[in-house]
């Protein structure tokens, strides 16, 4: 009963949340859909947490769906030992990444008091869930080896029959309390999403990548030097 609570009601409350109350948040007040960047407090710090923490999140996550979106080409990948070493090596590797960036990002926001002053009640919430995630997903990857074999068995059906509206929890319910409370912590910060700073996922600006260069027009007279500054 717990389990189907867990692995069925949750998963999908917190998708129907982060759909309805996001695309509230997006129409109502499309200003906050942003991370609220502090970089102006703060640069330097953050620099050294937010690279480290972002590239070894967004590749394991990237990781996680092309497994879960092509489970036939994920397992031929890695029913290959060597293959299979080395991807949990990387693994290992990436999630060390993203637990020394958002501790560093905990630590920015904890001792500089301009930063701290700035974070609300939910961001701790967030930050918090997060780290715990990414440790979460070390200890799983690490003592309970080949997961990027036994996910395409376990976690990738369960999830698949979510999508397809025919819930599934057999896949599951035998797995280690400590590898259920990673998937949980993954529908958790699914409902944190349209509460918190998290929006800023879909507010990524990819544009700037094609959109024109900005063009700046000097509207003063220049100095001795021939310099307008
Ligand atoms: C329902 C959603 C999720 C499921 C079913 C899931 C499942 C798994 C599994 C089975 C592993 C072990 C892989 C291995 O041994 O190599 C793993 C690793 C990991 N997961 Fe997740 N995960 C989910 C969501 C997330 C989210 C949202 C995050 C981050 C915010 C995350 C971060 C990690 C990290 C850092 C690792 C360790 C790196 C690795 O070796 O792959 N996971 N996850």
């Amino acid at each position: 009963m717990l389990d189907t609570v867990l692995f069925v009601v949750f998963p999908y409350v917190a998708v129907a949340l982060a759909v309805a109350v996001g695309l509230l948040r997006y129409y109502k007040d499309r200003f906050s859909f942003s991370s609220q960047s502090s970089e102006f407090l703060e640069k330097r710090e953050l620099f050294w947490g937010s690279v480290p923490w972002h590239y070894g999140v967004v590749i394991i996550l990237i990781a996680h769906l092309l497994a879960f979106l092509f489970p036939g080409l994920w397992g031929a990948l890695v029913a290959d030992p060597i293959r299979l070493y080395t991807l949990e090596i990387i693994g290992l590797a990436l999630a060390l990444l993203t637990i020394v960036g958002m501790v560093m990002l905990i630590a920015r926001r904890i001792q500089r008091p301009r930063v701290f002053s700035v974070t609300t009640t939910l961001d701790w919430v967030l930050l918090v869930t997060l780290l715990a995630q990414v440790v979460l997903g070390f200890w799983v990857a690490l003592m309970f080896r080949w997961g990027s074999d036994w996910y395409i068995r376990t976690a990738v059906p369960w999830l698949r029959s979510l999508v397809l509206l025919q819930p599934d929890i057999r896949f599951i319910t035998a797995l280690p309390w400590i590898v259920k409370l990673h998937m949980l912590g993954g529908f958790v910060l699914v409902a944190l999403f349209p509460f918190t700073r998290l929006v800023h996922i879909f507010t990524v600006p990819v544009t700037y990548l094609w959109r024109p260069y900005q063009v700046v027009i000097w509207n003063r007279r220049p100095g001795p030097s021939g310099r307008r500054s």
